[in-house]
């Protein structure tokens, strides 16, 4: 299966989304580890050299769609579409390959509330069903984090499934754990 090559930068309104570059990996190291960012991410506090290396190697793989968020001069944001198999049976062209995407990002909290997570999302979800033929893009969060969950609400993402009690945090232990997704056809007639 052949995934399409992907040009970059591009705009969107506000936003400038980019590939990983260490000047910009040492900008979003200052902000990455702060509690207002941690709070709700499964991979809390990074190390710096593990983080790089990880962001650096997302150029070379053609299933894992990374992007650094630029406003103006200031990397304001990271963000991520990675490609995988969904389901299904091993007959008739198997069209469940690579036809998954699951969505991720993450802001400076000096930049929450702009609307920047819900600008950046829309446009991986519009890359990952225009560019990549995806079939479907999935996401999850804690269902405590009310930010995340409405900025896949804002977009028409559907809440496919609710965990009670089903994710660990570290401080609050097992807390209720949340699942959202939205077709291609779907993103398509929102359009
Ligand atoms: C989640 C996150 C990406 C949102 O970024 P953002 O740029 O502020 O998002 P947007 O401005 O596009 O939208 C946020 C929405 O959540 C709402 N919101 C924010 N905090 C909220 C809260 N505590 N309770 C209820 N709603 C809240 C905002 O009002 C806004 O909704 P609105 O447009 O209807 O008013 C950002 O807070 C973040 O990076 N958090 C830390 C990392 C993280 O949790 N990543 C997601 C992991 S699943």
């Amino acid at each position: 299966m052949t995934i399409p090559e992907l040009g970059w930068p591009r705009r969107t309104e506000r936003l400038e989304l980019r590939l990983p570059t260490d000047e910009a990996i040492d900008e979003v190291l200052r902000w990455r580890n702060h509690p207002d960012v941690t709070r709700w991410l499964l991979r809390t506090t990074v190390d710096p050299e593990s983080f790089r290396k990880a962001w650096m190697a997302s150029a070379d793989d053609p299933l894992d769609h990374a992007v650094f968020v630029h406003f103006d001069s200031v990397v304001v944001g990271i963000a991520s579409l990675g490609v995988q198999d969904g389901l299904g049976q091993r007959e008739d062209g198997e069209p469940w390959r690579a036809a998954e995407g699951t969505l991720g990002y993450t802001f400076d909290p000096a930049y929450a509330g702009r609307g920047f997570a819900t600008e950046v999302a829309g446009a991986l979800l519009d890359l990952g069903f225009t560019e990549l033929g995806l079939h479907r893009i999935t996401a999850g969060c804690f269902a405590a984090n009310t930010a995340s969950a409405r900025v896949m609400e804002k977009l028409g993402m559907r809440r496919e499934q609710y965990g009670v009690r089903d994710s660990w945090h570290a401080e609050l232990g097992w807390i209720d754990g949340c699942q959202y997704g939205i077709l291609a056809e779907e993103w398509d007639s929102a359009r």
